[in-house]
């Protein structure tokens, strides 16, 4: 078995973001970092990156941050937005200032727009993000949506037929799931990611969507306990579960 990654103490701790080498040296010598309970006072020591790090090692009385191949996944609350390129708060203001000077960074598993709202996965593991938004995975996303006017009535075999066009695309649109909730109500599952996908999938169909929100990813859902704008680290199982057919 491969054993674990390690690492030197003060290089785990800077890209964790608890501050520059030379800070990190600081505090071991003050006796701030402690590991299974006795003081860790060498910065050049070699630790073992294991998950089980904040269980075992503390910095100034606090459990150390998760390591890296860290899976958040968060309720984003409607108004934050995923990218520099929308104005307005960013998701990552949500989570502890330390965290946004991690190496590697954290980032999230594609987009949500800013005004919807939903399950939203955040990770610094490049091979699961990449995993996670690969077409082959052909992960399914399940979206709850809210019209601005009743639906014809064909939209459920437009959206399945495969053959939906958006506006300004010459490739339609996989097959994928709608489930009528009421006149102006359903439940959308979509295996791709497009821009704006959902609101311009409704858009071609002569709708407009007025409320959008994401409740699941393959066969996560987003729990119910948690609150817009609370996060947590993701499991093994509800990692696997993003793979699991929805
Ligand atoms: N489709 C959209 O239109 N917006 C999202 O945020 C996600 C899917």
């Amino acid at each position: 078995m491969k054993g674990a990654p390690s690492s030197r103490l003060d290089k785990l701790l800077a890209n964790l973001g608890y501050g520059s080498r030379r800070e990190i040296a600081g505090l071991a010598r003050a006796g701030l970092i402690r590991l299974d309970g006795q003081p860790l006072r060498d910065a050049a020591a070699r630790i073992a990156v294991t998950p089980d790090l904040p269980a075992r090692m503390e910095i100034d009385g606090e459990p150390v941050d998760p390591p890296p191949g860290l899976a958040l996944l968060l309720h984003k609350p409607l108004g934050v937005t995923c990218s520099h390129k929308e104005a307005g708060p960013l998701v990552y203001a949500l989570l502890p200032e330390r965290w946004r000077r991690r190496d590697p960074a954290i980032s999230t598993v594609g987009r949500l727009d800013k005004e919807t709202s939903g399950l939203l996965l955040l990770t610094d593991d490049g091979a699961l993000l990449h995993r996670i938004i690969s077409p082959k995975a052909a992960v399914p996303k399940r979206y709850r949506v809210a019209l601005d006017r009743p639906m014809r009535g064909d939209e459920v075999g437009i959206v399945a037929s495969g053959g939906l066009l958006l506006e300004g695309e010459d490739k339609p649109l996989l097959p994928a799931l709608l489930e009528v909730e009421d006149e102006t109500h359903a439940a959308v599952t979509v295996t791709e990611g497009r821009y704006h996908m959902v609101r311009r999938m409704f858009a071609a169909m002569g709708n407009h969507v007025v409320g959008l929100h994401r409740d699941r990813i393959g066969a996560l859902d987003l729990p119910a306990d948690l609150k817009p704008g609370a996060f947590r680290p993701m499991g093994e199982t509800e990692i696997a579960a993003v793979f699991a057919a929805g």
